[in-house]
């Protein structure tokens, strides 16, 4: 397998867990330690650039991407940078031959998504996503079963991705808080990564009816700042979805959630079973067989606790029944984009993916303007 050297671009929050993850692949593989290398980096400011190369022990450092872009030892670069860039990187990267892993959500609107998976499509280079939750081992049983028929007819479902890092009124502007920046509030940033795992275990979305608010119409500008600045995207956003195949469900979405770290979860009720899982649980996916034989008490039914664990194919360490956690499952999201190099298949998730997603954002959003149901595909 040829070396891989990877061009990484952003350096802050996410930027190091990609530079962590990479490094862990082999180790997580059993891979010689240069099979995957970090061989420049570029930020935004030059100074914070030469800090990132030091941190990641490669020579190369810029603040400018387009000089990374240009070395012939770049195989592939990985997007950390905030969502209004993404576009402009994507573009650059396809015409420049690279392949190109990229951080969600993959673009500010449906316009730009779509003209980036059109770009990767014509430059034909390897291009994936980083919905990283997708990669828990019980995610990827989920999927199975799903695929089986386990949960036959799906009537419904129920998702939710609720923090509470925006509760503080006092908490100053950031990007996130900007739409010209971001694109869209908690339903890009949370968002995003629950609906991409109701689409990637039960298919396209064809309608939503979404209700989105802001609930702190303001902020201080900076830290400790009087003067405040008007937050322009929602901190939560409430949808009814209905799918292509006609189930229906609800998705909730949310900065405010008091008390909530990482409470992301779903539940998927279908005519033979039913399935749940959560975050802050990840090692078990739970499932209700209705096949189990039933009795005046119970019988053999209930939710069963799948041990799903950390059982990555072909893992060496660490031991498979280890409980997998953030960093692991971005290193897996990563491995696989490698692997569709080193392969040549498909990248999952892919571009198209990406864009699906922006679409029911999109029209979530419409929705919460027009106060009705949006098609996905209707202007
Ligand atoms: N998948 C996940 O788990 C996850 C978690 C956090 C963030 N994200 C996504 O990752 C992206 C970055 O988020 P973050 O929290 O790391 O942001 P951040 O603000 O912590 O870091 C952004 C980095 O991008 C750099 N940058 C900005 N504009 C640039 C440009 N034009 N060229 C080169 N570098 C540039 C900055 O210098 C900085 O190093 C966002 O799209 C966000 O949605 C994903």
């Amino acid at each position: 397998m040829p070396k891989i050297r990877i061009g990484l671009i952003g350096y802050g929050g996410i930027g190091r867990v990609h530079a962590a993850a990479y490094r862990a692949i082999p180790f997580h593989y059993g891979l010689p330690a240069d099979s995957i290398q970090i061989a420049g980096v570029a930020t935004s400011r030059a100074e914070t650039a030469a800090r990132a190369a030091k941190e990641i022990g490669c020579d190369f450092h810029s603040a400018d991407y387009h000089e990374l872009l240009a070395r012939a030892d770049i195989d592939a670069v990985d997007i950390c940078t905030p969502n209004n860039s993404h576009h402009a990187i994507v573009a650059a990267a396809a015409a420049a031959g690279k392949h190109i892993y990229c951080e969600k959500p993959l673009a500010m609107n449906v316009v730009e998504a779509e003209s980036m998976a059109q770009a990767v499509h014509s430059a034909g280079v390897k291009a994936q996503m980083t919905f990283n939750f997708r990669f828990f081992p019980a995610i990827l049983r989920a999927r199975q079963l799903v695929d089986a028929g386990f949960l036959g007819r799906v009537f419904s479902f129920r998702g939710r991705y609720h923090r509470s890092s925006y509760i503080s009124s006092e908490k100053p502007m950031s990007w996130r808080l900007r739409r010209a920046i971001t694109g869209g509030g908690a339903l890009f940033d949370l968002g995003s990564h629950i609906l991409d795992l109701l689409y990637c275990l039960l298919g396209d979305f064809a309608e939503v009816n979404a209700t989105l608010d802001t609930l702190i119409k303001e902020r201080p500008s900076a830290a400790g700042a009087a003067e405040k600045t008007p937050v322009d995207v929602d901190d939560i956003a409430l949808l009814q979805a209905r799918l292509a195949d006609g189930a229906l469900g609800t998705v909730e979405i949310s900065r405010m959630g008091t008390g909530a770290t990482n409470d992301l979860t779903f539940e998927i009720f279908g005519d033979r079973g039913a399935i749940r899982w959560a975050l802050d649980d990840p090692a078990w996916l739970y499932a209700f067989d209705l096949r189990d034989a039933d009795s005046p008490l119970g019988g053999e039914r209930g939710f069963r606790k799948i041990e799903a664990v950390g059982r990555f194919a072909g893992g060496k360490a660490p031991d498979p029944s280890m409980t997998p956690d953030f960093m692991r499952v971005h290193a897996e999201c990563q491995y696989q984009f490698i692997r569709s190099i080193w392969d040549d298949k498909p990248t999952s998730p892919s571009f198209d993916d990406g864009l699906h997603i922006q679409r029911i954002m999109d029209a979530a959003e419409r929705s919460s303007k027009r106060g009705a149901w949006v098609r996905l595909n209707d202007d």
